[in-house]
């Protein structure tokens, strides 16, 4: 089956109080794991594609490995461009071939947020491509948009947003943040704000970043075996839960994949200190992505079997 745009997957998920996961990727290893899960799950799914992956792997790559994942599946893929920072990148990958952009103004001003928002709407709806937008700002770095503190989105900012640029979704800015380091205290997140936003726009898909729960057992599986990773939190995954019953229709998971991987490599290393078969590691770590998609999208997203 193409890759196809994901209107069909947010109408049903928010008809039926699911998230679709939208999944980070990387390289192969990362996407064969996400892959397999979803094949096992019968689950809709996104893979998005930062600019710092698209610069990493190469566009031509990451496009390859997408017609390579597709190939055998009729479960309905996205190949999305994740905190597109401009509007010349979503034009290359729209023109690439994805079928859904993220173009994220939100560290802009209000205004100029929404004049590169519809530049951006423009072109890609003239080729059918979906576009998600943001308002409001997350706490934390991203490859080209950092902000020291949590901007929440206001709700009636919110409706005139979308209602003047015409994005087809929108990240809104609730409490999560991305990274490891997402609470200092208690894990808190706005969901008053959440439900004023759902009920301003009923029936419009939301979306969720810096959504990793951080699962506590590969930071002390990453730390058993050499890593420092101290002080870590991720949002706790009956709120995700709670957030997609809630119109949020799509949850961004990074981090989560990339502790899973880093742990199990980690511990292959100090396990097999004579190996040196890159094999060896990237299996397992292959395994260890599968297993975590599985469980978000079985015990968190409840995606599983919507495909
Ligand atoms: O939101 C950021 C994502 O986790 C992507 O991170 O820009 O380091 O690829 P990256
Ligand atoms: P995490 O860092 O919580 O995985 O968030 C990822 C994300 O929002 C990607 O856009
Ligand atoms: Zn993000």
């Amino acid at each position: 089956m193409p890759l196809t745009s994901p209107q069909a997957m947010f109408t049903r998920a928010y008809a039926e109080g699911f998230a679709v996961g939208a999944f980070n990727v990387n390289n192969m290893e990362i996407v064969q794991g996400i892959m397999s899960a979803a094949k096992e799950e019968r689950s809709p799914l996104i893979l998005q594609v930062s600019a710092g992956a698209r610069k990493y792997a190469g566009q031509t790559y990451i496009l390859k490995l997408m017609e390579a994942a597709v190939s055998d599946t009729d479960l309905p893929v996205v190949l999305h461009l994740d905190h597109g920072q401009d509007f010349e990148i979503c034009k290359a990958v729209i023109d690439g071939g994805f079928t859904s952009v993220m173009i994220d103004g939100s560290h802009l001003p209000y205004e100029e947020n929404i004049a590169l928002t519809k530049q951006v709407v423009e072109y890609a709806h003239g080729r059918g491509v979906f576009v998600e937008a943001e308002l409001g700002r997350l706490a934390g770095v991203e490859d080209e948009v950092s902000s020291a503190e949590n901007v929440y989105t206001d709700p009636d900012q919110a409706v005139e947003f979308v209602q003047r640029t015409g994005c087809d979704s929108l990240a809104i800015a609730i409490g999560t943040s991305h990274g490891a380091y997402k609470f200092k205290g208690e894990p808190r997140l706005d969901f008053e704000r959440l439900e004023k936003i759902s009920a301003l726009m009923p029936n419009y898909p939301l979306v969720l970043h810096g959504a990793s729960s951080v699962l506590p057992e590969f930071v002390a599986m990453a730390n058993q075996y050499g890593g420092k990773i101290g002080g870590a939190r991720g949002v706790p995954e009956d709120m995700l839960r709670r957030a997609a019953t809630l119109g949020v229709c799509k949850i961004n998971i990074d981090t989560d994949l990339r502790l899973a991987m880093t742990a199990t490599i980690r511990k292959c290393f100090a396990e097999n200190p004579e190996a040196f078969d890159p094999r060896t590691y990237l299996k397992p770590a292959r395994e260890a992505i599968a297993g975590l998609v599985r469980h978000k999208m079985r015990n968190v997203l409840g995606c599983s079997g919507k495909a």
